[in-house]
This record gives structure tokens, C-alpha cells and sequence, in this order.
């Protein structure tokens, strides 16, 4: 009897191109993989994601010279008697083996098929926030997996936040001890004013860190840390007043959401202090860039203090506004002499971006336009597109978010500038306490987004649905709990 028709192949994000062919590869226990040493990580994948233990090479994985094919481009062939992927560099391999993974669809084999493919933008990423709730660090470790299913490269992990310090320094260990714990935190919407007495904390250890970004790296992800700094720093003054503009005042681990207003002094000491913060953290990821914030620093600490005053003086800065540039630029400046380049969010635009620093664009559309402008590297993620914490939909079902609503379409309709290095969908987590509600709100928008920095600027709603529904009995496979798209708007 001949095995039922296979469903037609539907891979997410869309690739260049993908021919189906008739026929189709079984996979079996006897199915093996070939690959040359430097393609051991994208082998051991196949091996995993696939499930082919066997010693044939019926699963063959090359690299090739063909510079067409980029950084992570690669070429696939299934015919009945095997599969070859071929790449110009390991990383392509890796996504070929996603492409296989999806193409399998749970059903041991492979239709005939010929993909060539390749990302639109290098810079893939999605943001977690994993300051405002720790979220277990097995998830962070499933979250790596749901990106790379995507072909979503980078992991933005947002560490520290006014409620809590999430990130082990050895030299300040008080930052995890006291910053990484509150005595409560905002009940219902932050508007509301309403805090519970609830305590949460927990933070990650510098060996747990590396291990992740290691699991993370033989997947093809690279993991980008964020310490936010001056403001978003009330769990670091927390733990050490010295660090705030009232070295007499005790100030707990912020509990409500929204932005702190105490921020840190403009000392050289908390300077060299978040230097050293720096110094641990480049030494547990080695991703060339690092987040160092610069976003919603409320200015009136400074204005009251003078020292601070002393320093615009000193500096020749035309006000307070203009700290969170000169703090900016001593943070990327050890960076820099460290050989890492900084990122920082699009505040720095008007308060001085620092040199060679790559700005995330977030509060909207024209910011992206003003950076690419002023001739920065930037990574798109304004929010009316992008920014996944924002419920999906109007109904009274939604869970609580911070703002509504940001349909799935929207996501997918969004169309980056050529220049920008690539887009990132940012889950801040204030409203998101649980893995489950993360995931919630991450799928399948994240697909969209996954979809709009690896695919062509082109928009097919109707095929992008026709795909997802294929892609989402995957999603249900592997368990992700999430949010059911609603139909199709006209
Ligand atoms: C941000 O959303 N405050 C970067």
C-alpha cells in the first residue's frame, strides 16, 4: 500500500525558494549522517532533531565554496535515496537542519524537495526580560530551541531592571543576594497602583549563564546580554546605596512596574562599578556586542544633585539629558578597548550615541528611520510592530498586558529598510510571569518576525497563513502553549 500523499511543504520563515519534487525519503533507524569535523555542531543536530542515530550517510551535509550563499545561506536536495545540504559555513548547515526538522513534520520522512535559501537581514533576534520575573533557566534553554526552529539568531537577554539583578557578580555579590529579590509586586495593571506582598526573586549563576550560551551557540544563536544602565537601576542601588544620588536614603527593590526615578550617580566609582559588572559579564558571553540600555532615564536626580551638576560643567554637556550619552560612552569605551561593541536603545539618538555603537530602535517607526539617518547600525524594533508584550487582541479573554493590541498581521506586514542590521520581536516580561504566558504571546508572532528578517520584502498574507497553519502542529508537538491566531483579517 502506498503511504498516504504527503501535505504540501510549508516552511516558516519562507524560503527563497523550495521546488517539490514527487516522492519522498524515509527516515529510519538505519539513516545516518556525514559531515566534515567543522559541521559537527549542524551534525549532531540532525542527529537530535531528526532522530537519525544510524551509521549510513544517507543524511550528507557539505561545505561548499560558493560565496552566493552568505554566512548562513545554505542549498538543500531530498531526493528517494537521500538528502544533501550544502553551505558555504556551518551556520547554514544548522538552518538546514531546521528546514528538515519542519519538512519531517513528525512523520519520519522527507518529501522530494530542492530549497535554496538565505536571510534577508544577519541580525534575528528576539528580546526576553528576565528581570521583572526570573524565569526558570530551563525555559531560557527552550527558548534558545523555539528561536532556532525559526532561524532566529540572537537572544537579547534584558538582566537587569529597577525589580531585579539577575545576572551573578562575583565582585558585588550583594547585586544578586539583595537585587535579586522583591518584596512584592504590581497587582493588576501597573496604572492601578496596586502592589501585592508576594515576594519573587532568583537570579542566574555566571557557569549556568555559559552553559546556556554555549547550548545556545551549537544551535546557531548568539546571546546578547543587556546590564540597563543609568536608570533601570534600582535593584543595583538597592544593593549598594553608594551607587544611587542619595548615599543616605535605603531604597528596596522597586515592586510595581514602570521606570524608577532613581538612577545612578554620575561618579567615577559607579562608573568603574558597572565597568566592573562588564568585565564579568564579557568574560561569560562572548557574542562581540553588549546592551548596555540608556532607555527612560528620568533626569531628576540629576538635576537636584551638584555633583552632577559639577559634571555637565566639567564635561561641557548642555544638561542632564546629556549624562545618559556621557555615561554611554564610558560604558562602550571599555567595551571598546575590550574588543566588544556596544548596544544601546534610541534615546542615545538625541543624547549622543556612542562611537561605533549599534542602536535599537524601539519607540516607533521614524526612530528607525532617524538612526539609519544618522548613520548608525540599527536593529529595528519599533512597537507598534514588534514589541510582543502587547496582547494580540481586543477580547475580554486576553490576558492582562501592558498596551493593546498587536495583531499577528501587523507583525507580519512590518517591512524593514534594507540598511538596518535586522529586527528583533522584544518580550518584556512585566505582564508575563510564567514561561506559559511567554510563550503565549511570543506564538506564532515570533514566526511573523522570524519571517520578516529572514524572507524577502515581499507580503503574501494568505500564503503566511497557509504556511502557519502547516507550521503550528509542530509548535503543538513540541508543546508551546501558544495563542491560537485569530482568522485572517480582511
Ligand atoms: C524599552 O522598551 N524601554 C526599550
Amino acid at each position: 500500500m502506498s503511504p498516504a500523499p504527503l501535505p504540501t511543504p510549508a516552511v516558516v520563515p519562507r524560503p527563497e525558494s523550495l521546488t517539490v519534487r514527487p516522492g519522498h525519503f524515509a527516515l529510519t533507524p538505519e539513516t545516518g549522517v556525514r559531515a566534515p569535523a567543522e559541521a559537527a555542531d549542524a551534525a549532531g543536530l540532525a542527529r537530535e532533531l531528526l532522530g537519525v542515530s544510524g551509521s549510513g550517510d544517507q543524511l550528507r551535509l557539505r561545505l561548499v565554496d560558493e560565496p552566493a550563499l552568505g554566512a548562513e545561506g545554505y542549498r538543500l536536495k531530498v531526493t528517494e535515496d537521500g538528502v544533501e545540504a550544502h553551505a558555504a559555513a556551518p551556520a547554514g548547515l544548522r538552518w538546514a537542519v531546521q528546514t528538515l526538522r519542519q519538512l519531517a513534520a513528525g512523520e519520519g520522512r522527507l518529501p522530494c524537495v530542492e530549497v535554496l535559501d538565505r536571510p534577508r537581514f544577519g541580525w534575528r533576534g528576539s528580546l526576553l526580560d528576565v528581570a521583572r520575573w526570573c524565569h526558570p533557566l530551563p525555559f531560557l534553554y527552550r527558548y534558545v530551541d523555539l528561536l532556532a526552529l525559526h532561524k532566529l539568531n540572537t537572544l537579547h537577554l534584558h538582566l537587569t531592571d529597577d525589580q531585579g539583578w539577575r545576572f551573578e557578580v562575583r565582585k558585588y555579590p550583594l547585586l544578586t543576594e539583595v537585587g535579586g529579590f522583591r518584596a512584592g509586586s504590581s497587582l493588576g495593571h501597573a496604572d492601578q497602583g496596586r502592589t501585592d506582598d508576594v515576594p519573587h526573586g532568583g537570579f542566574y549563576t555566571q557557569e549556568e549563564l555559559r552553559d546556556l550560551v554555549r547550548y545556545a551557540g551549537r544551535r546557531g544563536v548568539r546571546v546578547m546580554p543587556e546590564i540597563d544602565a543609568p536608570g533601570h537601576m534600582q535593584a543595583a542601588v538597592a544593593s549598594y546605596p553608594w551607587l544611587g544620588n542619595r548615599p543616605d536614603r535605603r531604597l528596596p527593590v522597586r515592586r510595581a512596574w514602570g521606570v524608577s526615578r532613581h538612577v545612578l550617580n554620575v561618579s567615577d566609582a559607579a562608573v568603574d562599578f558597572v565597568c566592573d559588572v562588564l568585565d564579568e559579564l564579557t568574560d561569560v558571553f562572548p557574542f562581540e556586542y553588549v546592551h548596555i540600555g540608556g532607555d527612560e532615564v528620568p533626569t531628576d536626580e540629576w538635576e537636584a544633585s551638584a555633583d552632577a551638576r559639577r559634571r555637565i560643567a566639567a564635561e561641557g554637556l548642555g544638561g542632564a539629558g546629556e549624562l545618559v550619552g556621557w555615561w554611554a560612552s564610558r560604558l562602550a569605551g571599555h567595551l571598546a578597548a575590550r574588543g566588544r561593541r556596544a548596544a544601546v536603545w534610541d534615546e542615545l539618538l538625541e543624547r549622543g550615541v556612542p562611537a561605533g555603537a549599534a542602536v535599537f530602535a524601539w519607540q516607533g517607526l521614524p526612530r528607525v528611520d532617524a538612526g539609519l539617518r544618522a548613520g548608525h547600525d540599527v536593529v529595528a524594533a519599533p512597537y507598534e510592530h514588534l514589541y510582543l508584550d502587547w496582547a494580540e487582541g481586543e477580547g475580554p479573554e486576553e490576558p492582562l498586558a501592558i498596551l493593546s493590541s498587536l495583531p499577528l498581521e501587523r507583525v507580519y506586514a512590518y517591512r524593514p529598510p534594507e540598511t538596518v542590521l535586522g529586527v528583533q520581536g522584544h518580550l518584556w516580561s512585566e505582564y508575563l510571569p510564567t514561561p506559559e504566558l511567554v510563550e503565549w504571546r511570543a506564538f506564532p508572532r515570533l514566526a511573523a518576525v522570524a519571517e520578516v528578517g529572514w524572507s524577502g520584502a515581499e507580503r503574501d498574507h494568505p500564503d503566511f497563513r497557509r504556511r502557519l497553519s502547516a507550521h503550528l502542529p509542530l509548535l503543538d508537538r513540541l508543546g508551546v502553549h501558544y495563542r491560537p491566531p485569530d482568522p485572517p483579517t480582511a
